[in-house]
């Protein structure tokens, strides 16, 4: 947003106190205006002869959010935020920060170079760089390391967390906490601090907290760090900055941290999760919604299924306050569930991430039933059985004969047609899908599959209903797999074919894991179960759907399941186990090696780059057929999609980034490739022959401006 310096930070005179209100919509972020008006008011003050002291505080609910994310990697324009900072910190009238909201990245560090911090007990203060692959590059590994020891600093700038005013008091960051007005507070404290005199603390010159540091912490970090942090720059460089902060001057310290900024900045890792930043925030909003169109409050929820499913999309509700109405058909099933729910929050209190009074009141939030009259008052009911389109459909007419008028009728399924649920109702206009991922309450992804009837309140709703319960809301069309698992049915397949062609179970999920994923494709079929994907395929061949002597089916997995191998929890599936330790079993290349005679395929050594192409490759080509089916609302909402639900690593940015980085020029290269050796599963998308044709991103910008 284009805004005067003079209008960024406005000056008021408060008796003897000089107010500068930050007020840079949406957020405050230190951008351009900004930073200049804070130097033109920080001097205003000083050159103002009335004034004796100064109180800093942010307008739009908030402190300041940071950095103005928007521009980075374009060339920085006005002074550099350690200007102001110096401005600060040198003043000979005392400076206090009023932080209400949020003082987050860039904004927290301007207020730490501030002698002084009164915050409002309800603010929350953090250092949440890393997520965007950076780390705090204005002082806040020194001055944090500095005021409250490299221990706290590693903690708080590894996790990016967000603490409350009363913790940064504890931790020494803040200097006062009030329940009252801030700006109140905050002046009545910088007069006494004026009335008390200078010199006012500089943080970046404490030494207290870094004397005589065992250097075994930071290495201790780095161990613990080194897989999870594969692929990423900012979490090491973080390290290296808290260390320095221990070993070097203040000065050298800054020094230091400016040029490991410099070096997170211009990975490729900090382009992918700050696109992944906007990407999120892009695919709560609904393009066709009419402008006056609201989402309807949602108050009370219903769930029909206590099993894993309906347990966890429980938890996230009554762990935001949300009651729950939850049902089975019988007592023992209903028993079980809550039994299952009580136990994984034993577990967050064990952990200490939950108190038992917190457990306690989400337990009692909900509400266990057997009767459907039950979710008369409820504003959602979120169907979670299992895949059975006759079962949901009855389901929905019972719905349709309890619920009240407007209540939004949701099913959870991860693959059915929306709009034949929908048919089992008189009201197709409130039936709308809500794809929760497992475990429901730990998985961030929402995939609202909107129906052709579902109305735009009903997908308004959603949208809004998966922020209130904390999860990134994804909007998708209707179709069989809808966003995600359509892409997962194609490069399964593909790995399949890849085995039969040479590869191993390991040798994919090890390229995968050198790619990033978490895990690879087998050993989470192998943790999630085998059973259930083989009777959905007998159920398929028995109603003529799927054909197993077609050259394209790929038998592996049934002839796995037909072993008597389930999964991790019969002891043996893709890989062998001892307890939830895999090791590869020469038993299942056996069986590939059968197959592929069987088929007449010559198996070959298929290189790690191979499979990693294939898979990224038929990957995005199928994205580019949902986005040109409309499927998806645009291409970065595939990326959230993969990222929130099925472990893509955040540092690559999601599957269409990663092909926009690698250059749809190139992809479009594999998928041909493989088109002319493999036939019609590799069917170039026209989407991406068109952009790759005219040079051009998923959203039609030439790619030099991209
Ligand atoms: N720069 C530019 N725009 C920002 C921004 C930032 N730092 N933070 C948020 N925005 C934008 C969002 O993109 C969104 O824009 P839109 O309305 O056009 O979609 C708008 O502000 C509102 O953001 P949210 O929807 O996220 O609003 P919420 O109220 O839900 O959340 C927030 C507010 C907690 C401040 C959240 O926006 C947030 O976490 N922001 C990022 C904070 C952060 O990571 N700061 C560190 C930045 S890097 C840095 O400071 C480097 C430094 O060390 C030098």
């Amino acid at each position: 947003m284009s805004l005067n310096p003079e209008d960024a930070v406005r000056y008021d005179v408060r008796g003897d106190v000089a107010v500068l209100t930050i007020d840079f919509p949406p957020v405050n972020a230190l951008g351009f205006p900004m930073r200049e008006g804070m130097v033109l008011r920080l001097k205003q003050a000083q050159e103002d002869s009335a004034v004796k002291a100064i109180v800093v505080i942010g307008a739009n609910d908030r402190f300041v959010a940071g950095a103005d994310i928007r521009e980075f990697g374009k060339p920085k324009q006005g002074p550099e935020l350690l200007q102001i900072q110096e401005m600060m910190e040198n003043s000979e009238k005392p400076v206090v920060c009023a932080i209400d909201g949020h003082a987050l990245g860039g904004g927290l560090e301007l207020a730490l170079a501030a002698p002084f911090r009164v915050a409002a007990s309800r603010a929350k203060i953090g250092l949440p760089e890393v997520n965007l692959g950076l780390l705090p590059g204005g002082g806040g590994t020194q001055r944090t390391t500095r005021i409250a020891g490299p221990e706290i600093a590693l903690d708080l700038i590894l996790n990016g967390k967000h603490i409350s005013a009363a913790k940064g008091k504890e931790l020494g960051l803040i200097d006062e906490v009030t329940d009252g007005p801030v700006l109140d507070a905050a002046i009545d404290f910088a007069r006494a601090r004026a009335t008390e005199g200078g010199p006012f603390p500089k943080t970046v010159e404490r030494t207290d907290k870094v004397q005589n540091v065992d250097p075994a912490i930071f290495e201790k970090e780095r161990k613990a760090g080194a897989k999870k942090w594969q692929g990423m720059v900012a979490p090491f460089k973080i390290v290296d900055c808290i260390e320095a902060a221990c070993t070097l001057g203040p000065r050298e310290g800054l020094q230091f941290e400016k040029e490991a900024f410099k070096v997170c900045l211009e990975a490729p890792s900090r382009a992918a999760q700050v696109h992944l930043f906007f990407a999120e925030r892009q695919a709560a909003k609904v393009n066709d919604l009419p402008a006056d169109v609201k989402p309807r409050p949602i108050k009370k929820v219903g769930i029909i299924g206590a099993g894993t499913m309906g347990g966890g999309i429980a938890m996230s509700c009554v762990n935001v306050g949300l009651p729950v109405v939850l049902l089975e058909v019988k007592q023992e099933a209903i028993d079980a569930g809550l039994s299952k729910v009580q136990q994984n929050y034993d577990i967050s209190v064990k952990r200490g991430s939950r108190s038992q009074a917190q457990v306690d009141k989400a337990m009692g939030l909900i509400t266990p039933t057997l009767d459907y009259a039950d979710f008369r008052d409820c504003d959602i009911v979120i169907e979670a059985v299992f895949e059975n389109m006759a079962v949901k459909k009855e389901i929905f007419a019972k719905l349709d004969e309890v619920c009240k008028p407007g209540a939004i009728l949701a099913t959870n399924t991860s693959a059915l047609d929306i709009d034949e649920i929908a048919s089992a109702t008189k009201r197709p206009e409130d039936v709308i899908g809500t794809h929760f991922f497992s475990p429901a309450n730990v998985m961030k992804l929402l995939e609202n599959v909107r129906g052709s009837k579902s109305s735009p309140e009903t997908i308004a709703t959603v949208m809004a209903f998966g922020k209130q319960i904390g999860k990134v809301p994804v909007l998708a069309g209707n179709c069989e797999g809808f966003i995600g698992n359509r892409m997962l049915k194609a490069y399964g397949t593909e790995s399949e074919h890849l085995l039969e062609q040479g590869a191993t179970p390991s040798s994919i999920d090890n390229a995968l894991k050198a790619f990033g994923f978490p895990m690879g494709i087998f050993l989470m079929r192998d943790m999630a179960g085998l059973d259930v994907g083989y009777r959905m395929r007998q159920g398929r061949i028995e109603a003529g759907t799927l054909d197993p002597n077609s050259p394209s089916y790929t038998p592996l997995a049934d002839r796995i399941v037909e072993a008597g191998r389930l999964g991790q929890k019969t002891g043996a599936g893709y890989y062998k186990y001892d307890g939830r330790d895999a090791t590869p079993d020469p038993l299942v290349e056996d069986m590939l090696i059968k197959i592929a005679q069987d088929k007449g395929i010559t198996r070959r050594e298929i290189s790690d780059e191979e499979i990693v192409d294939r898979i990224l490759g038929v990957m995005v080509n199928e994205g580019a057929k949902i986005l040109e089916e409309g499927i998806a609302q645009r291409a970065s909402d595939i990326d959230v999609t993969y990222a929130f639900g099925y472990g893509f690593p955040k540092y690559r940015g999601g599957p269409m980034f990663w092909a926009q980085q690698k250059g749809l020029d190139k992809v479009l290269e594999i998928v041909r490739t493989n088109h002319a050796a493999s036939g019609d599963r590799w069917k170039p998308a026209k989407l991406l022959e068109e952009r790759a044709a005219a040079g051009q991103d998923w959203d039609g910008k030439p790619v030099a401006a991209a």
